[in-house]
């Protein structure tokens, strides 16, 4: 599988070790996670280790040694009475073909095998304190390199962090990539017109969250993305909300932040629509401001703009909305500049506008660069970066609050693919303007 994006991706890995100085690179999978007496979690493999293997099966860790340019898979041997019980295993054998690797051997060989490529390494690459058990393993292997010394072999003499390379990687998505956060996304939005449509008084969260996953799952989505996100009335001014078990009520309007993951890809979209399918002007005034908003951000997204100007351009339009509805008060808060500069529209607004999305929702990658005199301005966007555009308005009740605002929570959220002259948004086969929900509501 030669012309694998995995192993293209392994190959550029070791041409960015070499140029820092070379050695040999240790990525472990996720380990297996137990929920309760004899039941795990449902497994999902490490990010990181995923992007340069395509391999899905647990105790499974890839090597880079950038002195021979080879990647090195150790993972479980075959094993028929272990197959019986828990499926199909590549093996080494199989796995080296289909991954593309220039070697792989069985897991149990890797405290032998580890020490003896860890030799003489100028340095080692490695994920320094993500895990405190990986991190035992690697001491063991390095201190398996000092308990040779003797034989003339030196360990590692550096260490340095695998994911600053990764990251950065990581960041720029490439095709492959942008096809399946396409899928993605697409299966998400028909999830939420299923869920719009599905929206009935009477009903409860989780019969939408139920609607929400029926549609990923018979897509093939593997996982939600994150922790869905079903919430209604005072709910959906809850940031980190679950779907519980609250009744849809007359009146109110429900709050979704669900998506699906796709092959090792997330993607993340908020709708928010009346339960009953027809928004109350209250509703209606403070949904227009935080479209508006959003398209502001969309519209100050493309490569070469800051990461923030998003953030900046819909900030604006909510302050703004919030002056123009009364939720803050010119007297006291005072001019737009003023509710800016000050940040009193965090009141109402205290999340920002976008995270990098890509195989974790809150996807890898620095979100500042170097500037000039030591400074660290927002980074610059560039094409094929995928972001989040998601403002919101949440009103909470208080005395100096108009009572129709209280316990509105609105968020709209989309991914944007970042282009050289704006974005490609790859969410939007569920509609967000208020008439067009509206009416698929009502259909
Ligand atoms: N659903 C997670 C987020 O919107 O950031
Ligand atoms: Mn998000
Ligand atoms: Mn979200």
């Amino acid at each position: 599988m030669s012309d694998s994006p995995y192993r293209a991706r392994r190959e550029r890995v070791i041409e960015q070790m070499r140029k820092a100085g070379g050695g040999v690179a240790i990525l472990p999978t996720a380990p297996e996670v137990p929920r309760n007496r004899d039941s795990d979690y449902p497994y999902r493999h490490d990010s990181y280790f995923y992007y340069l293997s395509g391999f899905t099966e647990p105790e499974a860790v890839v090597v880079l040694d950038s002195r021979t340019g080879h990647s090195i898979l150790f993972c479980r041997a075959k094993n028929e009475e272990r197959e019986i019980w828990d499926g199909y295993r590549f093996g080494p054998d199989a796995a080296r073909e289909t991954f593309g690797f220039d070697a792989a051997y069985p897991i149990d060989e890797i405290d032998t095998r580890l020490p003896q490529l860890l030799a003489d390494a100028p340095a080692l690459f490695y994920a320094l304190g993500a895990s405190a058990q990986q991190d035992r393993q690697v001491r063991h292997w390095l201190n398996a390199v000092r308990a040779q010394s003797r034989t003339g072999v030196s360990a590692p003499s550096a260490a340095r962090d695998i994911r600053g390379i990764l990251d950065e990687m990581r960041l720029i998505k490439d095709s492959t990539e942008l096809d399946i956060m396409a899928r993605a996304g697409k299966i998400s939005a028909d999830a939420h017109v299923r869920a719009m449509k599905a929206s009935r008084v009477g009903l409860r969260e989780y019969h939408l969250e139920a609607e929400l996953l029926y549609e990923f799952r018979r897509n093939g989505s593997q996982f939600p993305a994150y922790g869905s996100i079903v919430a209604t009335g005072a709910n959906a001014t809850v940031l980190h909300y679950r779907a519980g078990d609250a009744e849809l009520r007359d009146g109110d309007l429900v709050l979704i932040d669900a998506a699906c993951e796709l092959d090792g890809y997330a993607s993340d979209i908020t709708r928010t629509f009346p339960a009953n399918g027809k928004f109350t002007s209250a509703q209606r005034e403070l949904y227009d401001i935080v479209l508006a908003s959003q398209q502001a951000a969309i519209d100050a997204t493309r490569a070469g703009a800051r990461f923030d100007a998003p953030h900046e351009a819909a900030v604006r339009v909510l302050a703004q909305g919030m002056l123009d509805t009364g939720l803050l008060k010119r007297d006291t808060a005072g001019s737009l500049d003023d509710v800016i500069a000050n940040k009193a529209y965090s009141r109402f607004y205290m999340h920002r506008t976008g995270h990098w999305i890509g195989m974790d929702v809150h996807d890898c990658g620095e979100y500042r660069e170097d500037g000039p005199n030591g400074e660290r301005p927002w980074r610059t966007l560039a094409a094929n970066m995928v972001t989040t555009i998601e403002p919101g308005i949440y009103v909470r009740p208080g005395q100096d609050v108009d009572e129709r605002y209280w316990n509105i929570g609105i968020r709209i959220e989309d991914d944007a693919v970042v282009t050289a002259d704006g974005c490609t948004l790859l969410t939007r086969d569920v509609p967000v303007d208020a008439d067009e929900i509206e009416a698929l509501m009502r259909g």
